[in-house]
């Protein structure tokens, strides 16, 4: 537990366009037991694990944001629970609720959480993402490369059932699953889960040209309003997600648009993501970073300068990022995957 430790600056996070930092995305690992076609290439080279923070450290770092400010995290990867260790992350962060932390969520893509439903919520959380792109088994196993759909509809059906709430995210794909988006929201609204789509975004070398998966939100929405009855929905959540939301009047969901291609949301930036190897990035389209690694193994019982590089990353917080896919065969706009970075 960080608590003991002295914490000389716990003033609270705020950037240098006034924006407090409430909620961390803290990745675990950078590994995945899937390898999905936009997101990682077939032979996708792991870290060695000796480059990861250990769990004592991952607690650390979640306890000293807390501390400063950070009331909402949410575990990513990689694939989270693919970590041997990762429940007992879980339970010691759930010891926060009450004393800063109001929320802990989780981004999975469902494989394992059959075997984890209950301990989740024992500790405290509420609410999952699970990240599934096809219900077609044949194409979800072809997307994923390698995935079992029966699996993570396992998975999800055990969430439910131990009372978590699920969101669905759904990346946006112009051949593989363009079509299947209308009967995947019936799906998802109908078991009471809303849902996210995702543009593609060009984030490290994956061996497939996203020029060619990239699908422009708005042309799906244009197709869902000509089905459906959509409204859309304020900005209720505060909480400076990217998202913009419509309720679909046919189905009674929620349906979520991430648009970081066709339309920048950063004024509202409230986060900061931390890789599994203890790396501080303001922003998910910027390559700044600040490591924290160095200031957590340096002073075991001191928090003086984790506070001060925390410091450092929060003057350095990009007012926006720059995305764009612009043409076939284009390098990606940064070389970092989104699953060493924290999806
Ligand atoms: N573009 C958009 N979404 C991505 N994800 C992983 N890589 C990319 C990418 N290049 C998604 C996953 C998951 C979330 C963590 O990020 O599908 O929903
Ligand atoms: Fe794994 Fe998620 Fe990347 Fe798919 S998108 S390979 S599930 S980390």
């Amino acid at each position: 537990m960080a608590d003991d430790l002295t914490s000389i600056t716990a003033a609270p996070l705020v950037d240098k366009f006034g924006r407090s930092i409430s909620y961390l995305r803290l990745s675990v690992t950078d590994r995945c037991d899937l390898r999905c076609t936009y997101c990682m290439s077939e032979r996708m080279q792991f870290l060695p694990k000796s480059d990861l923070l250990t769990l004592e450290e991952l607690d650390r770092v979640a306890n000293v944001f807390i501390d400063r400010g950070v009331r909402k995290i949410r575990i990513t990867g990689g694939e989270p629970l693919v970590r041997k260790d990762i429940a007992d992350l879980f339970e010691r962060l759930g010891k926060r609720f009450g004393s800063g932390l109001d929320e802990l969520t989780l981004t999975t893509n469902g494989t394992m959480l059959a075997k984890h439903a209950e301990g989740l919520y024992q500790a405290g959380v509420r609410r999952v993402n699970v990240s599934l792109d096809s219900i077609i088994p044949e194409r979800f196993a072809e997307i994923t490369r390698r995935g079992n759909l029966q699996q993570v509809m396992q998975g999800i059906e055990a969430a439910l059932a131990a009372g978590l709430k699920i969101k669905i995210n759904t990346v946006a794909l112009k051949h593989q699953n363009a079509d299947e988006i209308p009967s995947m929201v019936e799906w998802a609204h109908g078991l009471g889960m809303d849902m996210t789509l995702i543009e593609v975004m060009p984030l490290g070398e994956t061996g497939e040209d996203r020029f060619d998966q990239y699908l422009p939100l708005p042309m799906i929405r244009d197709e869902l309003d000509a089905r459906w009855t959509l409204t859309p929905l304020p900005k209720v959540d505060a909480n400076g997600g990217p998202s913009s939301y419509v309720r679909i009047q046919e189905t009674g969901g929620k349906l979520g648009f991430i648009t970081p291609l066709t339309n920048n949301f950063c004024a509202g930036c409230n986060r900061v993501r931390v890789t599994c190897t203890g790396r501080i990035y303001m922003c998910l389209g910027q390559d700044d970073h600040v490591d924290l690694r160095a200031a957590l193994r340096d002073t075991p019982g001191d928090n003086t300068a984790l506070n001060e590089a925390l410091d450092k990353a929060l003057g350095a917080k990009p007012e926006k990022h720059d995305f764009r896919i612009e043409r076939p065969g284009a390098a990606p706009a940064l070389p970092r995957h989104m699953s060493t970075t924290g999806g």
